[in-house]
Parts: structure tokens; C-alpha cells; sequence
């Protein structure tokens, strides 16, 4: 028998995802069911959230389904609240307690962020400090995780440079910052709004900031690091437009970090890191669901949600969160971040 909160509620406000569609795959609805406590899995906790953050994986999840959800489900993977309900196996929490992370990305069973109670499994979640916010805990979650993969597999103390596309997103704005963190001696990015480039320069202290949408990125690291190139390149674009030019500007024998699976090892741009003897990374959190890491996924996970944590209250990093909003607010907020006009870093759903 699971351990339950009195009085939860039966119904709840919800963005359903109702169908895999490219225009409108999602409901607005104020009567949403919300699992019963008896259905919860071994592993599982039933959160009320108290804040949500959003990524274009939650629309892009709803537009294609290729984690194989079975509808009608709820997207949206980073939470933050307290826990209601709790599945047997679960020995670390307890009704009450705080907590932030993300959720699986198969949401079938009640998952899923963009609701007022969501499943989550343990593996994904810790206790979240008094000290930091929900609404600064509930950016901690696919962004912060994805950055800290691609950078804790390089070595960012024995390099010059590292360049980093993308510095105004989500994942970007995080890696930028973890890799001063790290210690890099020099950070390169790119943004092309005015407003995203005055942030990374001014709240970040990032001098070199190219505008991706105007220079020529290959010209302007070359010209920032005397004409070598970076040690380093963590592209979190996911743009394979911008590949072949972000792999252009490592030097020789120096390292190419990408966001995603990579194509077959005789493609194109394959061809381009072999040619200059570069070392191809992935950072991919899709790969620990959908692929065999599933076993390496909970250390990973806790480990570097309680680092951002603990640097969030160091005062180390700041997630930037360009615009709260409600629940009721979110499919409007997906449409931008789809459109590319998300803002800088997050965008916060405080339910409570
Ligand atoms: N596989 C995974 O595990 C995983 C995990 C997390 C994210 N992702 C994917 O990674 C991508 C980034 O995620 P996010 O949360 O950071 O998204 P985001 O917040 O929407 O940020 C997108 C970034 O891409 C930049 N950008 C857009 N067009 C560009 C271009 N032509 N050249 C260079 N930069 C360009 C934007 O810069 P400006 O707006 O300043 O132009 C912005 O910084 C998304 O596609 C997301 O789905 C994958």
C-alpha cells in the first residue's frame, strides 16, 4: 500500500497531450485526472509542483512521440515540489518532503510537468535545499543536466578556450557558466539578439560573444585565439546546419562536444573532425532511457542536480529565468521557444 497525503484532490488543471501532431497536439483542461496513489510503481512519487521549467523537448516530445508515450499523457520533464504520495519501494523520501529534478521521458504512467501533480521516479529527484527557490530548483532540470554532461567529459583545466554556440539558451546559458566554474581561461559563445548578447557580456562577464547571425564564427574564433582555433567546442545548438562551421573553429587534435546522437561514421561532417584529428564527443540524456545507460542514470542524475544546487547556493551559478508564467499560460511559452523567441535561459510555470 502506498503512503498517501490526506484529501488529495481527484481532478486537476492540465496541458493534455492528446495527439502527435506538429500544429496542436495538446488540450487545455481543468478537469485532468490525477493517479490514483495505487498505481504508483516501486520507484515512483506523486509530486505537487510547485514550479516547472520549460525546453523544447516538451513540444518536440508531443510532435513526434519517440519515447512511444501512451496517450493521452502530459509532456514538460523539470519539476519542483513536494511530495504526496509515495510507490512501496520508495526508502529515501518521505510525505513532505521538498524536491526538484526531472521526470522520465516516457510519462505514461501520470508523468509528465505541465500539470499540478506529476509521477516522478527517485532516481531523477533529491531533496531540494531550504536555501534555493523552487522556482530556481525546477531550472536544474534537462538544461543543467545536458551541460554537465557535455562538459564533464572534457578537460576544460588543461585547455586554452573552449567555444561554446548557443550561450542564450537553456543548456547554453548553463554551460557557459559551468565552464567558468571549471576554471576556463577563456570563453567563447554566440547569441544574435541584442538583449542575449548584453546579458551574456554584462551578467555573465563574457567578453567574447560572437553574433552568430551576422559574423562569421570560423573568422572571429580564429581572430579571438591568434589564429589557432579553441582546444574545446561544446555545440548546444542541436542545429546540424551549424555543425560543419562550429567544427571548423576547434584546432587540430582538440575536442567537438555535440548535443545528440551523431550520424554514421561516414558522414560528412565525420569526415571534417577525422581530417583535422579531432575527438568527437556526445552529450545526450536521451541515451539513458531510450538507449543502454539506463543503469548509469541515477548517480549521474543526483550527483549533478546536487551540484547546481549547491553552487546555485554559493552564489556560482544563476540560472536566468527570462519570464514566470502559469500553468495555463504554457502552450503559449512552447509556441515561442518552438519559434525560437523563448528568451534568454528559462522560462518558470510557478504553480504555487
Ligand atoms: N538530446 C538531448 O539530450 C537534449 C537535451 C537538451 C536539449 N536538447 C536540444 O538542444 C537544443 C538546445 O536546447 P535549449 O534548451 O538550450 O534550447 P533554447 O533555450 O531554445 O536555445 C536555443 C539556442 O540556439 C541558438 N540558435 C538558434 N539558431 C541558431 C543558429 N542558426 N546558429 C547558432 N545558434 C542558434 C539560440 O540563440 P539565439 O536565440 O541567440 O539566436 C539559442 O541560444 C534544443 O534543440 C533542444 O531540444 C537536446
Amino acid at each position: 500500500m502506498a503512503f498517501v497525503r490526506n484529501n488529495l484532490p481527484r481532478v486537476q488543471l492540465a496541458l493534455r497531450w492528446v495527439r502527435v501532431n506538429d500544429i496542436n497536439p495538446f488540450e487545455w483542461t481543468t478537469s485532468a485526472p490525477i493517479i490514483d496513489p495505487s498505481e504508483l510503481g516501486d520507484n515512483q512519487v506523486l509530486i505537487k509542483n510547485h514550479a516547472v521549467s520549460l525546453n523544447p523537448v516538451d513540444y518536440k516530445m508531443a510532435t513526434t512521440n519517440f519515447s512511444n508515450t501512451k496517450l493521452p499523457a502530459v509532456t514538460g520533464y523539470d519539476v519542483s515540489g513536494e511530495i504526496v504520495a509515495i510507490g512501496n519501494g520508495v526508502k529515501d523520501f518521505k510525505i513532505n518532503d521538498e524536491v526538484f529534478g526531472f521526470l522520465n521521458l516516457n510519462t505514461s504512467n501520470g508523468g509528465g510537468a505541465l500539470q499540478q501533480y506529476s509521477v516522478g521516479e527517485i532516481e531523477t529527484l533529491i531533496k531540494k535545499p531550504k536555501e534555493i527557490s523552487h522556482t530556481d530548483a525546477a531550472t536544474l532540470g534537462v538544461a543543467f543536466v545536458t551541460a554537465m554532461d557535455g562538459l564533464r567529459q572534457v578537460d576544460i583545466n588543461s585547455s586554452k578556450s573552449i567555444f561554446i554556440p548557443g550561450g542564450s539558451g537553456g543548456v547554453g546559458h548553463f554551460s557557459v557558466q559551468i565552464a567558468q566554474i571549471r576554471g576556463a581561461k577563456q570563453v567563447i559563445t554566440s547569441a544574435s539578439k541584442d538583449e542575449g548578447i548584453k546579458i551574456l557580456k554584462e551578467h555573465y562577464k563574457i567578453k567574447d560573444v560572437i553574433n552568430h547571425a551576422k559574423e562569421n564564427i570560423i573568422d572571429r574564433v580564429k581572430e579571438l585565439t591568434n589564429g589557432e582555433g579553441v582546444d574545446i567546442v561544446y555545440d548546444t545548438t542541436y542545429l546540424e546546419s551549424s555543425f560543419e562551421k562550429t567544427m571548423k573553429t576547434v584546432k587540430e587534435g582538440g575536442t567537438w562536444v555535440v548535443l545528440r546522437r551523431f550520424g554514421s561514421d561516414t558522414s560528412k561532417e565525420r569526415k571534417i573532425l577525422d581530417e583535422r584529428k579531432v575527438k568527437l564527443v556526445l552529450a545526450d540524456l536521451g541515451r539513458y532511457w531510450l538507449g543502454n545507460e539506463r543503469a548509469q542514470l541515477e548517480k549521474f542524475a543526483q550527483n549533478t542536480l546536487l551540484q547546481g544546487a549547491k553552487w546555485i547556493e554559493e552564489g556560482k551559478l544563476k540560472p536566468y529565468i527570462n519570464q514566470i508564467i502559469k500553468l495555463e499560460e504554457a502552450q503559449n511559452a512552447l509556441e515561442l521557444i518552438k519559434q525560437g523567441k523563448g528568451g534568454f535561459g528559462k522560462i518558470v510555470i510557478k504553480l504555487l
